[in-house]
């Protein structure tokens, strides 16, 4: 069986970070674009020689030119750039949208048959913008954010409960932003609800609440903690890391539910938007979307979130994309 291609488009912190992860566990041969000369090439370059040690012989390309991720089974999209002071939202979604603009373009021309992840910010707006401009079906443009939002909340239950976070579950909805949806109820320890356990080991129920309060504020910021302590960019690690497991789940059909930013028709009564929601990621793409029954309060949340992704989008469109 031929080897999968997958094409990252941005060579910046997570585009780094992707290709090194996708040659090291040996997922496929890797296209690393970027419009910076001489970027993608050096990261290549030095993620290659690093081969006989790490022991993989994937094919690790760097370019400048768009031709070179022809053919490509998956694209993950993380060209953009970051908020910087004085930039407001508006600024940093055109600039991030015309960037979104040319590369599904290159995207749609040279790997029309592809399954594409967005992880560039604002994420929502930027997958529902690559989604237009390719025209690809709905289930092969999704978005990478509750992965990661769901990892940092159940890290961080992990550190609170002293168990390991591999017999985490905790799942983040929504939007991918200050609205995002962890939700409380659902979250275990291997079926045992966190809740309880959190009220058992305070022995006061609303000690219990203000710690996973903290808890769920501290998932819903995790990205600024990161950006104020890094000074100079944003979290890559663990995005890139996220996007991995998307990528698996598709290369190896894996059915795996994970929390991806999914075009909705209907579930959870929304229609016609990119939201985070728990969809089956297999071959297809974002195959199915499981339903979940919510609360009020849950529900309230989500309906917040949901607003928000309507009216980033709606900015968008105001601007023209
Ligand atoms: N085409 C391709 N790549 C581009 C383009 C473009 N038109 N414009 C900028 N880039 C590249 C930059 O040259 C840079 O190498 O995108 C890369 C972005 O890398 P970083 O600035 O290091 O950002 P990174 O930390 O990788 O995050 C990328 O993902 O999580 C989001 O908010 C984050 O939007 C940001 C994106």
């Amino acid at each position: 069986m031929p080897r999968k291609k997958i094409a990252l488009i941005g060579g910046g912190q997570i585009g780094g970070v992707l290709a090194q992860l996708i040659a090291q566990k040996e997922l496929g041969d890797v296209v690393l674009f970027d419009i910076v000369e001489d970027l993608p090439q050096g990261k290549c370059l030095d993620i290659a020689e690093a081969s006989r040690v790490d022991l993989f012989d994937n094919s690790i390309k760097g370019t400048n030119d768009y031709k070179d991720i022809e053919g490509s089974d998956i694209v993950i999209i993380t060209a953009g750039l970051p908020r910087k002071p004085g930039m407001s939202r508006d600024d940093l979604l055109v600039t991030n949208a015309k960037i979104m603009q040319t590369v599904a373009e290159n995207v749609k021309q040279y790997a029309p048959n592809s399954t594409v992840i967005v992880v560039s910010n604002p994420l929502d707006a930027m997958v529902t913008l690559c989604q237009k401009i390719t025209g690809f079906p709905t289930n092969k443009v999704i978005g990478q954010a509750g992965v990661l939002d769901s990892s940092r909340f159940s890290t961080f239950i992990a550190w609170e409960l002293g168990v390991s976070v591999k017999d985490i579950n905790a799942l983040v909805l929504g939007g991918h932003g200050d609205t995002m949806v962890p939700l409380i109820r659902y979250a275990n320890v291997n079926g045992i609800p966190v809740m309880e356990l959190l009220e058992r080991k305070y022995n006061d129920k609303t000690k219990a609440k203000e710690v996973m309060d903290a808890m769920v504020n501290r998932t819903k910021m995790a990205g600024g903690e990161i950006v104020k302590l890094l000074k100079t960019g944003s979290a890559f690690y663990s995005p890139a890391s996220s996007s991995i497991a998307m990528v698996k789940a598709i290369l190896f059909d894996e059915k795996r539910v994970l929390p991806t930013c999914a075009y909705l028709n209907g579930e959870f009564g929304i229609n016609g938007y990119y939201v985070g929601v728990p969809a089956v990621l297999g071959a297809n793409g974002a195959e199915k979307i499981l339903e979940l029954t919510l609360n009020d309060e849950e529900k309230a949340m989500m309906d917040n979130s949901v607003k928000a992704v309507k009216e980033l989008v709606a900015d968008m469109e105001r601007l023209g994309f």
